[in-house]
């Protein structure tokens, strides 16, 4: 298994480019299904979760290939397949989960394993499954699996309201809706960017989607799409990583390729701790000057403060000079990090959703575990901070959402390396 090994304490100045965002590709991946022919899906991050949805896509007799970068996938979907995603696929990726509403859609019917809990929380389907009953779908659940049957064959269109904000909820009601006869109306939708893109991509198919990127969608069903011809926008997570690794005390790096309105909650909050962010063309640049100031951080549906980005900013948090109170308001159980930072030196104490950060003046390297796949990253910019040398074991957890970090950090000044164990 590999680990990370940093030498941290170095200063890191430079550029470094976003890859295209995860969370965008993986379910626009799975939108392909709502399609036959041949698909094609640029900028697609070259990571361990697409790798999976290709696993997935080809177990249900779908064609997937990528170019020699892992940047262009490709898809055949054939008129008929099995629409069913198994177990040892879904356990290994929640995500998987996006591909009911497509199913669902084209097929009438689906099985698909339900995903289970994970390290940050529950994390329940009742939203994705309410969503499509409202639909017409009957669901039953049976030996750990989701059973869809549409009666007919068809959805139909409906008015549903999610009881709270979801992006994968939403996605696969909106791709099960583009199929359905008449119109859907989904109300608290999420508006994260990775929706929008979605959205976008569904209606590049001959989808009829407005209200994208609000928190109400209209959707007008059709009865058929063609297939998908789309470039995935900039992984907003992966780009805010490097802005945070920017903004550690004496750091100077800019970010390309990462698009500031996607990140507007983040940027305020650099610049709350007195880094200094300033848009360039095509990129974001951040100045860490000197040590972090303290400022209070809540997690919230977008546009609010990503929990995705929580772990990150709790390191800069963890050097400042004062304390600051974090709020975890999306996930039950995300501060998995706390004690692996507490470990290389940091002050922090949680009492559910909330954890006081008392800012010390330095890190010291240590090695570390990582739990998931944010916590992992906070582990690298925590590393890259701290004084000596710290390893993080589990490295997995952090290749199912970065692409190569350590040859992204590297040219920076890092000492970074992977080291195969
Ligand atoms: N929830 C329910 N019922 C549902 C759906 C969600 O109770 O049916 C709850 C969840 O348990 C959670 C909250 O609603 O407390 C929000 O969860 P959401 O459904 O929005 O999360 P997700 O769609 O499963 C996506 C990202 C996550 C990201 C969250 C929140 C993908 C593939 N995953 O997950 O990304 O943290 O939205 O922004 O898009 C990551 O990349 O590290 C990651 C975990």
């Amino acid at each position: 298994m590999d680990k990370i090994v940093i030498d941290g304490g170095v200063p890191l100045r430079g550029t470094v480019a976003a890859s295209g965002a995860k969370n965008a590709a993986l379910p626009t991946l799975a939108a392909a299904l709502l399609a036959e022919g041949e698909h094609v899906v640029r900028n697609v991050p070259n990571l361990a979760d697409v790798r999976t949805m290709g696993r997935l896509l080809g177990s249900m007799e779908c064609a997937f290939e990528r170019d020699p970068e892992g940047h262009v996938a490709r898809i055949r979907v054939p008129r008929a397949i099995t629409p069913e995603a198994p177990y040892e696929l879904v356990k290994t990726m929640r995500a998987a989960v996006v591909v009911l509403g497509p199913l669902v859609a084209r097929w009438g019917k689906a099985r698909v394993s339900l995903p289970g809990g994970c390290a940050i929380g529950a994390r329940p389907i009742d939203q994705h499954l309410k969503g499509l009953a409202a639909l017409g779908a009957k669901i039953t659940l049976e030996h750990g699996y989701v059973d869809v049957e549409v009666p007919g064959g068809h959805l139909k269109g409906s008015v549903f309201t999610f009881d709270m904000q979801t992006v994968t909820g939403t996605e696969n009601v909106m791709m099960a809706a583009t199929l359905a006869e008449g119109r859907t109306v989904l109300r608290n939708c999420a508006r994260e960017p990775e929706v929008l893109d979605l959205a976008v991509a569904l209606n590049r198919m001959g989808a009829r989607i407005a209200g994208a990127g609000t928190d109400e969608l209209r959707i007008d069903g059709v009865t058929s799409l063609r297939p998908l011809d789309h470039d995935v926008i900039p992984d907003r997570i992966e780009a805010g990583t490097f802005l945070v690794a920017g903004a550690l005390p004496g750091n100077d790096v800019t970010v390309m390729g990462c698009a500031a309105d996607h990140l507007e909650a983040l940027i305020e909050k650099l610049r709350a701790v007195g880094a200094t962010v300033t848009a360039v063309d095509g990129g974001v640049r951040v100045v860490g000057d000197g040590r972090p100031r303290p400022t209070d951080v809540r997690t919230q549906p977008h546009p609010g403060f990503p929990t995705d980005m929580q772990a990150q900013m709790m390191v800069l948090l963890a050097l400042a000079d004062g304390s600051s109170v974090v709020t975890e308001t999306v996930f039950e159980n995300r501060y998995m990090h706390v004690q692996e930072l507490q470990r290389l030196g940091a002050d922090i104490t949680v009492d559910g959703k909330t954890a006081i950060v008392r800012g010390v003046p330095a890190l010291s390297g240590a090695p570390v575990m990582a739990s998931d796949l944010r916590a992992s990253a906070a582990l690298v910019l925590a590393g890259l901070a701290a004084q000596g040398t710290t390893e993080v074991q589990r490295v997995y957890h952090l290749d199912r959402g970065y692409e190569r970090i350590e040859a992204k950090l590297a040219p920076l000044g890092a000492r970074i390396k992977r080291v195969k164990t």
